[in-house]
């Protein structure tokens, strides 16, 4: 996983991210996959509460699902879970206080949807996550500083479908078996841009 970010421009919605991920081919995990990040234009000065987020995520015809941990480790960060079904990416933020099936996060972190695409090797979204980079799920809190310009993520890809794809509450998972890991992601001026409001506009698509 890189560090510094690379930038990547979504062709489809001029969005501007920093991204940081491993190549199809890497050994960590098979497939591959990217995190992006965008934020407010004032997120070196001031904390943003969120952010829009870009998932690439592998499914070999289009099974499995992949996730990001907003802290880094699995335990006591938010994560957010995301798998393709028929057209659809679904996602489900989930908080865990073990190494065992996270809960459906308590507090009012939201994502909406600005794309999303799912071919027979990937699925690729692009989201809004309001209230998302300060989390508290009954009483247990953390969060992300962006005027730090650094944040410890993680990542976790696993090859398997979720039970009950349709209904993100009610998903069930098995542990992860696509590789998982923590990474430093430092962060440059590319990702926080003056467009941000006219990015998060575009989100515009709840799927629940
Ligand atoms: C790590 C179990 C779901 C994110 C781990 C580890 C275990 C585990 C045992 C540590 C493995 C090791 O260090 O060798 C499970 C089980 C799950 C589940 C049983 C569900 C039934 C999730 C979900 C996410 C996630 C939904 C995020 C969306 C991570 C991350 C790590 C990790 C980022 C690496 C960082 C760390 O060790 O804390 N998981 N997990 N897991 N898991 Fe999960």
């Amino acid at each position: 996983q890189n560090n510094l970010p690379n930038t990547f421009t979504d062709p489809e919605t001029g969005i501007i991210f920093n991204t940081w991920g491993l190549p199809n081919g890497a050994p960590q995990t098979q497939g591959g996959y990217t995190f992006g990040m965008a934020l407010p234009e004032d997120a070196f000065s001031t904390d943003a509460t969120e952010f829009i987020g870009y998932l690439q995520c592998a499914a070999k015809d289009a099974q499995g699902w992949c996730g990001v941990s907003l802290g880094g480790s699995m335990t006591n960060s938010l994560l957010i879970a995301a798998w393709p079904h028929e057209d659809t990416v679904y996602t489900s933020l989930r908080f865990a206080t073990g190494y065992a099936m996270p809960d459906i996060y308590a507090g009012d972190a939201k994502i909406t949807q600005i794309s999303s695409s799912i071919n027979s090797t990937h699925f690729t979204l692009i989201f809004r996550c309001e209230n998302c980079l300060k989390w508290n799920h009954n009483g247990l809190s953390g969060g992300q500083s962006t005027t730090n310009n650094f944040m410890i993520l993680g990542w976790v890809q696993a090859f398997p479908s979720p039970g009950n794809p349709t209904c993100p509450d009610q998903i069930t998972l098995e542990q992860h078996d696509n590789g998982m890991g923590i990474w430093g992601a430092v962060l440059d001026g590319n990702v926080a841009n003056p467009s941000y409001t006219a990015w998060a506009a575009q989100a515009t698509k709840t799927v629940t």
